[in-house]
This record gives C-alpha cells, structure tokens and sequence, in this order.
C-alpha cells in the first residue's frame, strides 16, 4: 500500500511509520511541516520506501502517485504548542482536514483521523465512552485545539456520508513515550526532565486532577488494530489506568531516583479534572488493550531521556 501520513514526523507519527514499515509492501509519504515534528524521529527509517514531503496541510495538497490510505496526524498536539501557534492548530484540524479528506476522495484512499480526549473537554462523566458529546468551551484558551477536532470529526463523518469514503476516527488518550518533545510541557516529559535534574517539580492545582497514561507502543498497537478492521467507526484508544498527577509524580520520583521537591501553581484555565478512556468498544471490536503497566513504559521513557539529556 502507499499510505500518506500527515505529522509524519512527530511523536506518534514516526512510531506509526516504523510499525507500517513492518509490511515490506508499504511505501510510506511523510508530510510534515516539521512545526512540532523533528527530521531526526524518522532519520532512521529505510529510505527506499519512505518519501518526505515538507509541506503545510493547510495548503492544498497533490500527490502524484496513487494512494490507498491517508492518516491525518499533523496538528500542534501539547498545550503549550497549540498556544504558541494557535492558527496553524486551528487551520490544521480544519483547513487540513478538509485537504486531507479532499485527497482521500480524489484517490479514492480509506481515511484515518486522529483525534483526541480533548472532543470530551472537562467530562461530566467517567470513564469516557464513544457516546459521550463532551463539556466543552467552543471559545475557550483551548478551543483552537478541541474545537478544530471536533470539527475534523465532523468534517469527517461528512465526508463518509456524503461521498462514500471510508473513514476511522481514533480518539487518542494521553501517551507517552521516546521521542517526545522534551519542552512542550506535557506532563509526563515535564516532570521527568525535572526528576532527572533534581529541580523542583511543578504541580500544577493541587494535583488531584487525574489522567491515565498510555504508552505510545500500545497506543500505535490499537491505531493498527483499528486500521486493520473493518470498522469503519469511532474508537477511544488510551490506557483507562486512571492516577493523580500527584500520584504519577511519586512514581517518576521512585523510579528516577531524585531528589526533587514538589512544588504547586496554578490551574490553567480549562484544564480538565478527569481523564479515563472507556475502552469496552475497542477491545470488543478490534480486540485490543494496552499491555505495558506504566513502571515499564516510564523506565523505558527514562532511558530515553537520559540519553536525550545527555547530548
Ligand atoms: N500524544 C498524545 O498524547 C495525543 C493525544 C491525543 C491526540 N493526539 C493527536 O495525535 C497526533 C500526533 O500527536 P503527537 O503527540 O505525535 O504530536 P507531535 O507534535 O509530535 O506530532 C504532530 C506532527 O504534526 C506536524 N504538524 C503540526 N502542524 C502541521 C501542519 N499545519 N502541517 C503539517 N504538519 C504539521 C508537526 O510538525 C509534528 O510532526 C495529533 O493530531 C494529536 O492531536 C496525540
């Protein structure tokens, strides 16, 4: 297959790559406009079967060779980058999508979006299931980002409905895991970074908010699970191993064996209080669960870290 992966570069993008690179029939088309992403995550993967396009996917977008599956990934995907480029996050989950769901229609391609935990904003409900509409603020700090998912589903589903494409809509939970960006803030690099530098680690409220972490294997693992079904559905993707920020701060503190001392800040506006995935559909229907407990996927994200810092 030749399967066009917007983001390609990122996080979540460049695990996706290596696994699809697995099938030594898939070519892969890497469009990335490297805002968030970085040339290095893919420097090692085979270059005969992989095309990077640098390229923005609010811009129109030709490919010339015939694709069968388009994965929309590209967006700012941390707090603190959709509030550094909070255009581009919006043009990105709408403009982009629009773009991406116009080529999968001209190549008559399936279409995979990726969306997020964020379409359920501050959840009146837990866990989260497919069902659930969301408590969000439509003009909030964070709506650049959670509204334009919203509307990339939207744009999605209408795209199936109306022109007969086939589409997936993943709802990712928090992940994490090697090659994440080490100052975007996400919590999971942000407190390790601190652990390992015996700095003070910042919680932000008084860190009962909680969240539940999956490691981006598991995460890549369900995302295939899904793109190998015949399903052609909404899905949470994520690990429902629901803990306090606190309580995850006491077990980076163990496993990095630091010094740090905690200490507290202020909520940011908007910041959920609770975040736990219902994951009963996608392991009825793709016959899939996460599978590393958080110890192992923190001391492999540890490692990775270590060496980062150190170069
Ligand atoms: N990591 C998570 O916990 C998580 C959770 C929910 C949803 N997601 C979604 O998964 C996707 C990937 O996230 P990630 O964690 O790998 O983040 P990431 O920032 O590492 O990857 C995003 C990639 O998209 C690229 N990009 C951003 N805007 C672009 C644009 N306008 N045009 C072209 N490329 C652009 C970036 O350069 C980067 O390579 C995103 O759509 C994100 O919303 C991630």
């Amino acid at each position: 297959m030749n399967i066009l992966i917007t983001g390609g570069s990122g996080f979540i993008g460049s695990h996706l790559s290596e696994k699809l690179l697995i099938n030594g029939e898939n070519k892969l088309f890497l469009l990335d406009n490297l805002l968030t992403g970085n040339i290095n995550n893919i420097a090692h993967l085979e270059k005969d079967r992989v095309i990077f396009i640098e390229h923005d996917v609010q811009d129109h977008i030709e490919i010339d060779e015939k694709i069968d599956f388009v994965f929309h990934f590209a967006s700012a995907a941390s707090p603190v980058a959709y509030t550094e480029h909070p255009v581009n996050t919006l043009k990105a989950g709408s403009i982009g999508t629009i773009n991406t769901l116009g080529l999968a229609k001209k190549h008559n391609a399936e279409y995979f979006l990726a969306s997020t935990s964020e379409v359920y904003g501050d959840p009146l409900i837990t866990p989260q299931t497919e069902e659930y509409w969301g408590n969000v603020n439509p003009n909030g700090e964070r709506s650049m980002y959670d509204e334009a998912k919203r509307f990339a589903e939207a744009a999605t589903a209408t795209y199936a409905r109306t022109y007969n494409i086939k589409t997936k809509i993943v709802r990712i939970f928090n992940t994490y895991g090697p090659r994440m960006q080490l100052n975007d803030g996400r919590v999971v690099t942000n407190l390790i970074v601190q652990a390992l530098n015996n700095e003070d680690i910042t919680i932000y409220g008084d860190g009962s908010q909680t969240r539940s972490f999956s490691y981006v294997d598991d995460t890549v693992a369900g995302i295939l699970a899904l793109m190998e079904s015949d399903k052609y559905d909404v899905f949470n993707i994520g690990n429902p191993n629901e803990m306090s920020i606190k309580e995850l701060s006491s077990v980076i503190l163990k496993l990095t064996e630091s010094k740090s001392k905690l200490i507290y800040k202020d909520l940011p506006n908007d910041d959920p209080k609770q975040r736990k995935p219902d994951i009963t559909k996608a392991k009825e229907n793709l016959n899939w669960e996460p599978k590393v407990d958080l110890e192992s996927g923190l001391t492999l994200t540890i490692d990775w870290i270590k060496k980062e810092l150190a170069k």
